[in-house]
């Protein structure tokens, strides 16, 4: 692909890489139309983060004397405080997102600001998804442009399609274009991010390989490309579990550096993690802080540690490990599922039997080995 001709911006064919005003960039709202993130942003169901966060977000820019890399909204180290939190000069609080390591933090920062791209993987649950939008949000105020990775994702995903009405009506030109969320990031020298990347089929990584070294998009159907603007970068995210169909090409995988997200090291730290999570969602949900006792979150968080682990806290007693991950995504599912199911059918206060039922459909993935794993689980609770 790379031998194909570019076409130097003098060519009287518009050039793809300037802004149309006529396609309206999708990126940049127009302040006219709809904003879907505007008004209305209290009845959206999960706001993006960089909204959730806004206020952390301008007072870290406000904070942020240190200097910035081209395009960066913070430095590095208002990003990496962002993420792990903090307390600022004025006073404002900004909430750890990110509860773990720093050192991981601050690799994948600091990966963002040189050329090469940032590869999250992890188990299943390891919060990679999470921290990859917090990143984008930090670091480009925009944490939208988003690949999903899977079987079907095609080429134009990563690259470019057409609308097809306007290319049969005036041909190939800019106007017909439909860019792709990296287009988009290129353009505005932002970041993207890719999900799954071990999903996507092994054509579409291959045009990745091309974006990534030579950070240009030919458009041979224009006689053009786009080049990226400074800013632009990469994080795709990876699950070391659940293997993707296909693996990573060598190519592909050495233009990235790779953070390796760990499960919660201890206890104590899963359940500041489950806390604050089941805290924000349920804030969200409009339920009461207090139907998820303390006891009860610390009650689960140690089924899930015992069962991922195959055996007990204090390791005496050895232990079946089920199928699935028993991650810390799906502990703080099990909670917030029956906080709900107590505030609005039950007496509002969470019961670690009605528990037990979440997590039993946690373990249980595969019914014939799984209930035999949580059988031995439940005799081995008694026993103690
Ligand atoms: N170390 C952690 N710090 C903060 N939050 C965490 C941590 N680990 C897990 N979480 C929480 O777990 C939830 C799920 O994380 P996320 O969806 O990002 O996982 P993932 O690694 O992308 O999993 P998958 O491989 O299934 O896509 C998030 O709500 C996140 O807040
Ligand atoms: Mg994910």
């Amino acid at each position: 692909m790379t031998d194909l001709p570019t076409v130097p911006t003098s060519d009287p064919a518009p050039d793809p890489a300037r802004p149309d005003p006529a396609r309206p960039d999708p990126a940049r709202p127009d302040p006219a139309g709809p904003d879907p993130a505007g008004p209305d942003r209290a009845d959206v169901v999960r706001p993006h983060a960089e909204h959730a966060y806004a206020h952390e977000l301008a007072a870290l820019a406000a904070a942020d004397t240190r200097p910035r890399p081209p395009q960066w909204r913070l430095s590095p180290w208002a990003v990496v405080t962002y993420l792990m939190g903090g307390r600022l000069p004025d006073g404002t609080v900004i909430v750890p997102k990110y509860i773990g390591p720093r050192r991981l933090m601050e690799t994948a920062v600091a990966t963002l600001a040189t050329d090469r791209a940032l590869l999250l993987i992890g188990l299943p649950g390891t919060a990679k998804t999470w921290v990859s939008e917090h990143l984008a949000a930090a670091i480009s105020g925009d944490s939208t442009l988003l690949v999903q990775g899977t079987a079907g994702t095609a080429e134009e995903n990563v690259r470019y399609g057409w609308n097809y009405a306007r290319l049969l009506a005036e041909g190939p030109s800019p106007r017909a274009l439909v860019p792709s969320p990296v287009y988009r990031a290129m353009e505005h020298g932002s970041i993207v991010r890719v999900e799954e990347l071990t999903r996507l089929p092994s054509d579409v990584q291959d045009a990745l390989i091309t974006v990534l070294s030579e950070k240009t998009l030919p458009i041979p159907e224009l006689g053009g490309e786009v080049q990226a603007r400074r800013g632009f970068n990469l994080i795709a995210t990876a699950n070391d579990r659940d293997r993707g169909v296909n693996e990573l090409s060598s190519a592909l995988r050495r233009r990235f550096n790779t953070v390796k997200l760990p499960t919660p090291a201890t206890a104590d730290e899963e359940v500041r993690i489950v806390t604050q999570r089941v805290a924000e969602l349920g804030a969200a949900l409009e339920l009461p802080a207090e139907a998820a006792p303390a006891d009860e979150i610390r009650r689960v968080v140690t089924v899930f540690r015992e069962l991922r682990h195959g055996q007990s806290e204090d390791g005496r007693v050895k232990l079946k490990t089920p199928s699935g991950t028993m991650s810390t995504a799906e502990a703080i599912s099990v909670i917030v599922q029956s906080m709900s199911m107590a505030v609005h059918l039950g007496d509002g206060r969470v019961r670690f039997d009605d528990l037990l039922g979440g997590i039993e459909a946690s373990v249980v993935r595969d019914p014939v080995h799984d209930t035999v794993v949580w059988r031995e689980y439940l005799d081995t609770l008694a026993a103690r």
